[in-house]
């Protein structure tokens, strides 16, 4: 006798919660509290530009600039690289909102490549289809914590002279052929958002290897003033993006377990991997010996609906829920969300752009499949448990799949 599946009403295979996150202990605790007490609670602290320079070492950059939140920080590289009003920027449509939003913020046109079917990231030889005289800049998105194809990206940005901005606002201390990701770029930006493997509730950090690009950002985040600068001297249109001595000092600790946590959603991930092969209907994403070290912002599985009676990715979705799992069905095509379907009616980005602000003339095969039929997402906090916890989780899908006639019914 099969068990009942939960969403029937039967006993889920889980009943324990996963890890919690915020993971914190008594050291934010002191952090805070030494902040609080210092009477510095922004400008003229010490731990913003602490934390700048630990991150950006972290990730391998030489600067870094501590913004309010990852939005703002892909916005700002956007400005600091010279994008503007007439300008496409390459991107793939499989990604947060927010990748899309910088651009559309400096008036640039988002132009949407699609994905490869075995990583989730954008498909180098779809960017090379894309480029038009426009064409000013790529953002790669390394998703999940996933690293891009950082070989093929640079080659085609170097012969054609494109700016790459790495939307790394789900990597921190992913590694491409043992490079941290971001500033294999010219610039890149991080998200430390409430669900992200590092935060501070909200914040976000640009990082650069470039000097003139690096004062720049500097100066967009701090109302157009310059690092050396008199405090009413303002040389561009910048504005207040900072972060205050609270967020830099949680950041600062958060940084402390990050190397010990990225190990361990790893080796989770490594076992998960394995025990998911098996299982006839999931597929997982390709190992790539390139990828030296992955982030795992989100743990991606494609599910095959044709080896579970047909059942839809969203029931299935529900019904790996009612056992206990946290999952997702990920993201919409961006081209299909009504932000951007809403631009055709936008008279100024009509004139600059033409028929190009239509994207419901865009339709991107692998995108669609992915997020329509095949994709799931398990979150980060999940792969902070035990090997039973990873176990659970095979156990439950195994348990759908057995009883899929019945949930199909
Ligand atoms: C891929 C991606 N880009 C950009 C962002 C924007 O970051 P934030 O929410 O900090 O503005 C996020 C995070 O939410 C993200 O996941």
């Amino acid at each position: 006798m099969l068990d009942k599946l939960a969403i029937k009403g039967g006993e889920p295979v889980r009943k324990k919660p996963f890890p919690k996150w915020p993971i914190f202990d008594e050291r934010e605790m002191e952090a805070l509290r030494e902040v609080l007490y210092s009477g510095v609670w922004g400008i003229g602290g010490t731990k913003k530009k602490e934390f700048e320079e630990k991150f950006a070492a972290y990730q391998n950059a030489k600067y870094g600039v501590a913004v309010t939140n990852g939005t703002a920080a892909l916005e700002i590289a956007l400005r600091a690289a010279g994008i503007g009003a007439g300008d496409e920027v390459i991107m793939p449509a499989y990604t947060f909102m927010a990748t899309a939003v910088a651009a559309l913020y400096v008036g640039a046109l988002p132009v949407f490549v699609d994905i490869e079917p075995d990583t989730c990231n954008i498909n180098p030889e779809k960017v090379e289809e894309a480029i038009t005289d426009r064409t000013r800049a790529i953002i790669p998105v390394h998703i999940g914590g996933r690293p891009v194809d950082m070989d093929s990206i640079t080659k085609i940005a170097d012969e054609r002279d494109l700016v790459v901005i790495e939307d790394a606002c789900q990597a921190w201390g992913a590694e491409w052929r043992s490079r941290r990701v971001g500033a294999i770029g010219d610039l890149g930006a991080f998200s430390f958002q409430s669900s992200k493997n590092i935060t501070s509730g909200e914040g976000g950090i640009i990082v650069t290897n470039d000097e003139d690009l690096y004062m720049k950002c500097w100066s967009y985040h701090n109302c157009g003033r310059t690092l050396k600068g008199e405090w009413y001297h303002h040389v561009i249109p910048g504005a207040n993006y900072r972060i205050t001595e609270f967020q830099a000092a949680i950041l600062l600790v958060q940084l402390e377990r990050l190397d010990e946590q990225t190990e361990r959603r790893n080796e989770n991930a490594r076992y998960l991997t394995n025990k998911l092969s098996e299982i006839e209907g999931i597929e997982t994403l390709s190992q790539d010996s390139r990828i030296t070290r992955h982030a795992y912002h989100l743990y991606i599985f494609k599910y095959i609906p044709e080896e579970f009676n047909n059942i839809p990715k969203e029931r299935f979705v529900e019904a790996l829920r009612a056992e206990g799992i946290p999952c997702s069905p990920g993201y919409v095509p961006l081209y299909r969300e009504r932000f951007m379907l809403n631009l055709r009616e936008d008279k100024l980005m009509q004139k600059l752009y033409g028929e190009k602000v239509d994207y419901s003339r865009v339709s991107l095969p692998v995108t669609e499949d992915i997020c329509y039929r095949r994709g799931i997402w398990l979150p980060q906090y999940v792969l902070l448990g035990t090997k039973e916890d990873m176990d659970d989780i095979v156990k439950a899908i195994t348990k759908i799949k057995e009883s899929s006639k019945e949930l199909a019914d």
